[in-house]
């Protein structure tokens, strides 16, 4: 039997048009996005969703893309796919953006709105290409796309108008129609700017009329209603376009140089006409004001910074060294004891930078103390003697310093001034005038130079009298010495004696019983009654001061060795002359006999008295100083002064103050006092 083709086609086309429509079935017509927060979009690249709940496309990084497109197709078409037969749908969309550029005037690319058929943009460019399409396929209809783009750079070769506009394009970058970004207020239907920089919120509207194929773009600030006229109007074949019946809706971005950002806020979508759903403006996440980042470092800043970062903190690590080192260099020991003694006090740094480093060419010399350096004070230019002494032990430190700022108080012409001090770890340093001719005992016993004539040697004899003389008389306490001897006197520039080192020897005292001191001097120089006693005195002063006497005079060391290679006192040496007559015999020979006989005998005869084994029996500085100006007249030295040997009595005396020191005493009491 035969049927009608027509009657059998029905139902199938009935069933292909069912199917049809099950296929097609839009899986939205509508969606409003009142910001992000847990929205179910498809992004690519650097687009992301912000704890806020912006969209945001690009991140401020540079040269970078990024897409974001609603998960799934939205269908275009009404009736069949395909074909001319096929009648496009109408639609409108809303959406909120914002631009934070890092620069007010200056921005990477824009943003578009896109209908794509595809949401693969993976070959198209950032930059200028707003992410959309390339070099060789820029315009190309297989693009299929249309796009509603806010450029903010000019791109001369997309033919853009300005850097602030809105155009609408079709498959590329090149602009259908274009217009400054702005509106027509309603009222007046005048045209207002708008700025798509300046870091405020706008919103457009893209509304798409299917029967005219008229696409229109219109954008307002937040706070307007949508203006009635709308910015852009044009046609466009949406179908020819997106090529099918569905399509994906979206937006792209990309950065270019400037690392912008850029925001959608909100977002609304409804097909088939009417307005697109509004968007709740005070439900919108806020634009970051101040959030545009520090440009993120480019590919150069990439390579630069690091090592940049390195050098500083190379650099910083070489300068807190340096510091250290310096602070290490000029560290001083201070503590509050010390406020009182301020005037006294001299920095370390001061006093490293007068003695050029305590350099060798600076060094004076060496004595039993320490090493002691010439400078230069750096602000008073006032020439300096430095003397290092080292010393460990800070116990006692307290008390010497006091003694040595006082022992600083005391001024005369014939003492070498101490000005002060410093202090530092296990070193003690004491700043004195600086003597410009030396020591007494470098030109006494230096077989070249010159030789000291005898009126400078009384001088120096009469001047350093006067020191003691001082020490022990004029200050509130008396001071002793107790280390007089030619290295210690100092001569000035006019060759007056001054005597040095007064005080130092306390330095030796520390922590132990001033009862028991240890004996402090210099073979030769030390009074016999040191030797049991091992007490400082005024007389035992005397002694050294009458060893000096005859070391001046004489030239000689204060022990002298014979021929036969023995050691004598020079005490002992000159009394032995005293007693042959031929004193002045012993008067340095280096003077030729160039010297007045009275004087030198006064000396040596005063050296001799000075040299009594019995403290109490030598003189007082004071008559010293008048024997030596000649104000009193010497006593006679009687036989028995001179009856002994001083050495040997010594020795014994030594020994013998083992058992007992009042038995020694005994064996020389019966010696004639001098007075
Ligand atoms: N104030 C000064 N001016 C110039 N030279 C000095 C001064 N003080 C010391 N000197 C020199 O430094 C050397 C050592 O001094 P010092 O330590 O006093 O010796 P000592 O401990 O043997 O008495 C001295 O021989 C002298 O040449
Ligand atoms: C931006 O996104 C890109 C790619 O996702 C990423 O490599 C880059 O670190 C991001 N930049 C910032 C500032 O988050
Ligand atoms: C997002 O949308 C896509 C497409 O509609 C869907 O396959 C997916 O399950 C959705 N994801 C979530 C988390 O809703
Ligand atoms: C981005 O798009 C490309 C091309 O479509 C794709 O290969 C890639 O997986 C996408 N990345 C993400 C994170 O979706
Ligand atoms: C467009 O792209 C296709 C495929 O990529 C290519 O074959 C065609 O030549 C291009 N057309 C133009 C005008 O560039
Ligand atoms: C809008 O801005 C453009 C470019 O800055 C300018 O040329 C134009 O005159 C402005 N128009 C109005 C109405 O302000
Ligand atoms: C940005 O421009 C809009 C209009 O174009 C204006 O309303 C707004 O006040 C401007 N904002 C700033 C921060 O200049
Ligand atoms: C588009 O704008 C024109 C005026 O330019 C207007 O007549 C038309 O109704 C608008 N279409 C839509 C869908 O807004
Ligand atoms: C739109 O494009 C399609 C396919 O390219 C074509 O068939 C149709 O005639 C075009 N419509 C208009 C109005 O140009
Ligand atoms: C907009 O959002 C606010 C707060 O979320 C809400 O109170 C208000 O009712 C909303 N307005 C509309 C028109 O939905």
């Amino acid at each position: 039997c035969y049927r009608t083709p027509i009657m059998r086609r029905v139902p199938l086309l009935l069933l292909f048009l069912t199917l049809h429509r099950l296929r097609l079935a839009p899986a939205a017509d509508q969606f409003t996005f009142d910001g992000f927060a847990g929205a179910n979009l498809t992004l690519n690249g650097t687009a992301a969703v912000t704890a806020d709940g912006l969209l945001m496309l690009t991140n401020g990084t540079t040269l970078l893309k990024g897409h974001a497109f609603y998960p799934s197709p939205l269908r275009f078409h009404r009736g069949a796919a395909g074909g001319g037969g096929a009648v496009m749908r109408s639609f409108s969309a809303a959406y909120v953006f914002g631009i934070a550029s890092e620069y007010a005037d200056l921005s990477s690319p824009g943003l578009a709105f896109v209908v794509a058929r595809s949401t693969d943009f993976s070959t198209a460019l950032q930059s200028q290409y707003m992410g959309l399409a390339n070099a060789a396929n820029n315009g190309n209809a297989t693009n299929h796309f249309l796009a509603v783009e806010l450029d903010t750079i000019v791109n001369a070769e997309f033919g853009d108008m300005s850097d602030n506009h809105v155009g609408v394009n079709v498959n590329g970058l090149v602009s259908q129609v274009a217009s400054d970004a702005g509106y027509y207020d309603d009222a007046t239907s005048a045209f207002r700017n708008m700025s798509l920089l300046n870091r405020t919120a706008a919103q457009v509207w893209v509304d798409f009329d299917a029967r005219a194929s008229l696409v229109n773009v219109t954008m307002a600030p937040l706070e307007l209603p949508k203006p009635k006229k709308p910015l852009l109007s044009t046609t466009v074949n949406l179908s020819a376009i997106i090529d099918g019946g569905e399509a994906f809706v979206g937006f792209s971005s990309s950065t270019g140089v400037v690392a912008s950002r850029h925001y959608v806020l909100a977002w609304s979508f409804k097909m088939d006409g009417g307005p697109a759903p509004s968007l709740n403006i005070s439900k919108l996440p806020a634009l970051p004001e101040t959030t545009v980042p520090k440009p993120d470092p480019s590919k150069t800043l990439k390579i630069v910074l690091p090592i940049a970062s390195a050098a500083f903190v190379f650099a910083l690590a070489i300068i807190a060294l340096l510091i250290r080192w310096r602070w290490h260099k000029y560290a001083e020991l201070k503590e509050d004891w010390e406020v009182t003694f301020g005037p006294h006090r001299f920095s370390y740094k001061d006093l490293h930078h007068a003695t050029k480093g305590f350099r060798d060419e600076r060094l004076l010399g060496i004595g039993g103390f320490g090493r002691v350096y010439r400078g230069v004070l750096p602000v008073s230019g006032v020439e300096v003697a430095v003397k290092k002494v080292s010393h460990e032990s800070r116990q006692g430190m307290k008390e010497f310093v006091a003694e040595v700022v006082t022992i600083g108080q005391l001024r005369h012409r014939n003492l070498v001034q101490l000005l002060g001090y410093c202090r530092r770890h296990g070193e003690l340093l004491l700043v004195y005038d600086y003597m410009p001719n030396g020591s007494l005992d470098k030109l006494l016993h230096h077989q070249d130079g010159p030789v000291l004539n005898w009126g400078q040697r009384f001088r120096i004899i009469k001047g350093v009298a006067c020191g003691v003389l001082y020490l022990h008389e004029d200050w509130e306490q008396v001071v002793l010495h107790r280390d007089i001897k030619a290295s210690n006197v100092l001569l000035d520039a006019e060759m007056n004696g001054r005597l040095g080192d007064f005080g130092l020897a306390r330095l030796y005292d520390h922590g132990t019983d001033p009862h028991t001191t240890h004996v402090v001097g210099t073979m030769g120089y030390l009074a016999p009654e040191l030797g049991h006693t091992g007490r400082a005195s005024k007389a035992s002063d005397v002694f050294a001061f009458g060893v000096f006497m005859l070391e001046v005079a004489c030239g000689r060391r204060p022990v002298v060795q014979d021929e036969h290679g023995d050691h004598h006192l020079l005490v002992d040496w000159v009394a032995e002359r005293w007693r042959g007559g031929t004193v002045t015999d012993a008067v340095d020979p280096r003077l030729r006999g160039d010297f007045v006989v009275e004087e030198a005998s006064l000396v040596m005869k005063l050296s001799l008295l000075c040299s009594h084994p019995l403290p109490g029996a030598r003189p007082g500085v004071q008559q010293i100083v008048q024997f030596l100006d000649g104000s009193a007249a010497l006593p006679e030295l009687s036989e028995a002064h001179l009856g002994f040997n001083l050495q040997t009595l010594m020795r014994n005396q030594v020994l013998n103050s083992l058992s007992s020191s009042s038995t020694v005493a005994g064996n020389i009491s019966d010696i004639p006092a001098a007075r």
